[in-house]
């Protein structure tokens, strides 16, 4: 890497607006947007899920991802310092830093779990790779999805994948030395390389998979499950999952948008770029579903099947439908790529923490915190074989009957998220010199105005109730 007169690494940064854009928004498209939302979306009744989800992620998901990025951008180094130079500057105690490490920390073991999930979605990729690379040398690339199980071979494939732990560990090591190698190159060869190959691949992929369902599948059963709205079925719980879905899927509360922002180096106006990332990230969790529920509802199954949604359904639907095949292949390639420009964003908070704050070399800290993040990952892996008992929080009634993954998933998703989200909008709502507001956001006066309101107000509060609401679900 390049280095200054004094022998110290220049920091690097994106090579324009465009590259800043792409790259957050594959860290915000994710495992979130394509298997988290359709199965939220589905177990809680679909259109009143989502027309709430949608409310939450403009209100108080857009003031927050500009949050973030405003911390980031003013404070150009990593997450702790990007704060504390804010701090600084608005005369706020330095201590402000923590919730910075609190994000990275949160990154950290957010990572270790969706590298295993990913690892589940890898495997899947190479089973229907062989699958249509047997149509093929059939001569009927165009045959549904693997062609002569039933129904419950096809459940066994998952539950035989959990059962083996050596396939488990490969998939998981793999997935992290993939996104390892990504953040060890840095921001430009590493992560903007990746984001600018990959995330067209991805639309183009999303957009080719609904069409198709639009075509075989049925879309207008699709269209009334996720946009008509029940509101009975708004239950606290189900406005309370909306609002941690919303922070999960916009990457929130993990310091991953203060790092990217950290890279801006120009005069960008981040209202716009703010705008685009909320409604690009938003657009995918809905295309997702109309991709998902077309295919899904034709077929007569149930749109409510939960995680397994895209494990086991799909791919009894894809068994049934023309070129079955050869769409399952790209459906979890489609995931596959969408998890790996979130997994380096991920790797990115630790990693740029350790080279800013500790003064280690990128790739020092890049294998410190892709190394332990893996370790992590060993255990959630285990909880789905050796360790199916355990339960490592099951002092605690939230996490009483949670295994090891789903312990970290809920942990950071229902405590350090909302926590950081807080954070986020008690400092820059109430703490952040409003001069450097304005001056690095470059918002019209009219748009600081309703920012200020929903981010010191809106957010806080929405924010407190999931957190509370989340750690005691009896009060509801
Ligand atoms: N937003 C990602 C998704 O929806 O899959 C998950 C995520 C990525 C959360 C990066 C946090 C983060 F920093």
């Amino acid at each position: 890497a390049a280095t200054d007169m004094h022998g110290i690494e220049k920091r690097e940064g994106w090579s324009s607006r465009s590259a800043f854009i792409l790259a957050a928004i594959g860290a915000a498209v994710g495992l979130g947007n394509i298997w988290r939302f359709p199965t939220l979306a589905g177990e809680s009744g679909g259109g009143a899920f989502v027309l709430f989800y949608i409310g939450c992620v403009f209100l108080l998901g857009l003031p927050l991802v500009l949050s973030e990025i405003f911390i980031g951008k003013a404070g150009q180094t990593d997450a702790v310092g990007s704060i504390r130079h804010v701090a600084a500057h608005s005369r706020a105690s330095k201590s402000w830093g923590l919730f910075g490490g609190l994000g990275a920390l949160a990154a950290f073991l957010i990572l270790s779990f969706y590298s295993v999930v990913a690892g589940w979605v890898l495997y899947y990729v190479g089973v229907f790779a062989a699958d249509f690379g047997g149509a093929l040398l059939a001569g009927e690339p165009f045959r549904g999805a693997l062609a002569g199980e039933d129904h419950g071979a096809i459940q066994q494939r998952l539950g035989d994948m959990f059962a083996n732990v050596p396939l488990l560990l490969g998939m998981h090591a793999a997935f992290m030395g993939l996104t390892f190698y990504i953040i060890a190159r840095g921001v430009g060869s590493g992560i903007e390389k990746a984001a600018t190959i990959l995330m067209p691949m991805f639309f183009a992929l999303l957009v080719g998979i609904v069409i198709y369902g639009a075509f075989v599948g049925d879309f207008g059963e699709a269209v009334a499950f996720l946009f008509t709205p029940d509101w009975s079925k708004l239950t606290p719980g189900v406005m309370n999952s909306a609002l941690g879905q919303a922070l999960f899927s916009l990457s929130l509360g993990v310091a991953g948008l203060i790092t990217y922002g950290s890279y801006i180096g120009g005069s960008d106006r981040l209202g716009p770029t703010a705008g685009i990332i909320a409604v690009a990230d938003t657009s995918v969790a809905l295309l997702a579903g109309l991709m998902i529920f077309p295919i899904v509802l034709s077929v007569g199954l149930d749109p409510a099947a939960g995680p397994t949604l895209v494990f086991q359904t799909l791919p009894f639907a894809f068994q049934e439908m023309p070129a079955g095949s050869l769409i399952g292949l790209l459906f979890f390639l489609l995931i596959l790529v969408a998890a790996v420009t979130s997994s380096i964003s991920l790797l990115e908070v630790p990693t740029a923490w350790g080279i800013g704050e500790m003064k280690w070399s990128r790739m020092k800290s890049a294998t410190i915190f892709g190394l332990g993040s893996f370790v992590i990952g060993i255990f959630c892996l285990l909880g789905y074989n050796v360790w199916a008992d355990v339960r490592p929080l099951g002092f605690w009634d939230i996490f009483a009957e949670t295994d090891i993954l789903d312990t970290v998933d809920g942990f950071t998703g229902k405590i350090m998220l909302p926590l950081g989200a807080f954070f986020t909008a008690i400092f820059v709502g109430w703490k952040a010199d409003r001069r450097l507001v304005a001056e690095t956001t470059g918002l019209s006066r009219f748009w600081l105005g309703v920012w200020r309101f929903l981010i010191a107000w809106l957010c806080p509060i929405a924010v407190a109730i999931i957190l509370v609401t989340g750690l005691f679900p009896s009060i509801l």
